[in-house]
């Protein structure tokens, strides 16, 4: 499967975005920021009235509301099976996976950090009644690493963000208890990805743009942490085939949505839609075009602090 038809979609968004605005990428905090403020209608809407903002996982058949607790619950295992009582969520967004936690576990203390003031607000709501949990609002690329531990900290979908994933991680092992574990679901750049290849880089440039994000990271950067920081790889996990049913949706439901560039176009320049509807249905085709041609995969890593 290669998705071939994606030229044409491709052009489509052209007629909307300036190729060069594109490929130029222009990031800062501030802007991924906003880019989650502005998107949280349309995951609220679409994909989760709950806040996640994160792909389902899919082993069976089952619900999208089940499907998308499948990252939180693997933590819980986690956090069961290890006896730990304080956890920490980096780039909680709206609360999903720490409310999630909070609630199954009572006796466990969560924390949840997002640079989104907004999805702080939003996580605070959701989790007002609830003593074993609080968010706050900070950036994970600047972690203060004070006198509070935790037992494992984890992190879905959103170091892939990070301006510097080893230095976020080399800190947040100072943060752990001896025993501690870090985990981490997300995107990341294949072993053997050609981005040589034009209409691959082309399809790459894309979706870091539409994602708000600056470069992913590869696996192998991901596995290499463990030569710069006290950090073991305990575990690797290729959820790539559990991710593949969904982002389908998401590819179909942006390349209809793109069939119509002039009328988006019109929306845009009246203030009636943000842009950022055209990154997530520009990212979410190019998304599915990468992993079905094996240049992303969606991994789960697990990094214990002996
Ligand atoms: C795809 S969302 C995932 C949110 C959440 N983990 C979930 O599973 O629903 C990515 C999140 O990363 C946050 N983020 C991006 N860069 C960040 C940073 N430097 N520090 C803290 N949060 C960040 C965004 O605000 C956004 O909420």
């Amino acid at each position: 499967m290669t998705n071939d038809n994606i030229d044409q979609h491709i052009n489509n968004l052209y007629k909307i975005v300036d190729k060069r605005t594109i490929f130029e990428n222009l990031n800062s905090p501030r802007s991924v920021a906003e880019y989650y403020h502005k998107s949280a209608f349309l995951y609220k809407k679409f994909h989760s009235p709950a806040g996640a903002m994160h792909l389902p996982i899919e082993f069976e058949k089952d619900s999208h509301a089940n499907k998308l607790k499948y990252q939180a619950e693997t933590v819980r295992l986690e956090i069961e099976k290890h006896g730990y009582s304080k956890v920490l969520e980096l780039g909680c967004g709206m609360g999903f996976n720490t409310t999630h936690l909070a609630q199954s576990l009572p006796d466990v203390h969560f924390s949840g950090i997002d640079l989104t003031p907004q999805s702080i607000k939003f996580a605070k709501k959701s989790s007002k009644d609830l003593s074993n949990v609080n968010f706050r609002c900070a950036d994970f690329d600047q972690l203060e690493v004070d006198s509070e531990k935790y037992d494992l900290i984890f992190a879905v979908e959103t170091l892939c963000h990070s301006l510097d994933l080893t230095a976020v991680l080399e800190k947040a092992s100072r943060m752990l208890n001896s025993n501690g574990r870090i985990v981490i679901f997300d995107g990341y750049i294949a072993d053997d990805a050609d981005l040589t290849n034009k209409r691959f880089l082309e399809a790459y440039k894309i979706n870091t743009w539409g994602f708000a994000l600056y470069e992913y990271q590869s696996l192998v950067e991901a596995r290499n942490i463990v030569h710069s920081t006290s950090l073991k790889l305990e575990s690797e996990v290729d959820l790539t085939p559990n991710i593949l049913p969904n982002v389908k949706t998401f590819d179909r439901g942006s390349k209809s949505a793109l069939k119509y560039p002039l009328l988006l176009k019109t929306l845009i320049k009246l203030r009636i839609i943000p842009l950022v509807y055209i990154k997530q249905f520009a990212s979410g085709m190019t998304g599915t075009y990468l992993l079905y041609n094996n240049v992303m995969k969606y991994y789960k890593f697990v990094f214990v602090k002996p």
